[in-house]
């Protein structure tokens, strides 16, 4: 069995975010909404999107600490940005049991934002434990581990272009030094 395969193509990705891009146009003329990502794994999908979106928009991070099995999650680090009154877009890498979103979506309420949206790049919907509004969503996979594209293992592998899954776990957590051998090598090199 391979141990890691990529599921989604660098070009398909860019695709996919632009269509989310001018959805969010439409949706959003006359509203000057704030994008609100969620730090790490939201940069990159972030980054792409926020570029097919009027340059009037606003963007901000902020970064959760999870604690608990039940996905209890505070504010780490908070935006500068306040939502009271705005249109706010909550922007993801993944939702996958629904717990983060479900309670950040509750945190961010008590700031009384005119209205809260999410876009994500990756909905995992088989998993779902807590029901999650998504109004804009990227990709709807099965439950294989992804990597790439924002989407990490220990911190690594955000930097993909592209995104990959993890076929066999075991083999990857023996040895995932000779495994980003293997990714880097499939993509191609920026400029060529
Ligand atoms: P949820 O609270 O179960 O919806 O989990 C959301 C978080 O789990 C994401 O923001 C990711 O940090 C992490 N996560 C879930 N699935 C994956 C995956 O396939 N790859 C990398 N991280 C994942």
């Amino acid at each position: 069995m391979k141990t890691l395969t990529e599921v989604v193509d660098a070009d398909t990705i860019a695709r996919r975010v632009a269509s989310l891009g001018a959805a969010i146009t439409a949706d959003y003329e006359g509203r000057d909404p704030v994008l609100l990502g969620i730090l790490k794994g939201a940069v990159p999908f972030l980054a792409d999107l926020s570029r097919s979106l009027p340059a009037e928009v606003e963007i901000d991070f902020l970064s959760l600490t999870r604690f608990g099995e039940e996905g209890r999650v505070s504010i780490s680090v908070d935006s500068a940005t306040s939502i009271t009154g705005r249109h706010v877009i909550v922007v993801e890498d993944i939702v996958d049991t629904g717990l983060t979103l479900s309670y950040l979506h509750g945190l961010l309420e008590t700031r009384e934002p005119a209205s809260l949206a999410t876009a994500t790049l990756i909905d995992k919907s088989t998993r779902r434990i807590v029901g999650v509004d998504l109004q804009y969503r990227g990709f709807e996979v099965g439950d294989e581990f992804l990597l790439g594209y924002g989407l990490d293992w220990n911190g690594r592998y955000r930097n993909l272009r592209s995104l990959w899954a993890v076929m066999d776990l075991a083999a990857f957590q023996d040895d995932p030094e000779s495994l980003s051998r293997q990714v880097f090598a499939a993509e191609t090199p920026i400029g060529s």
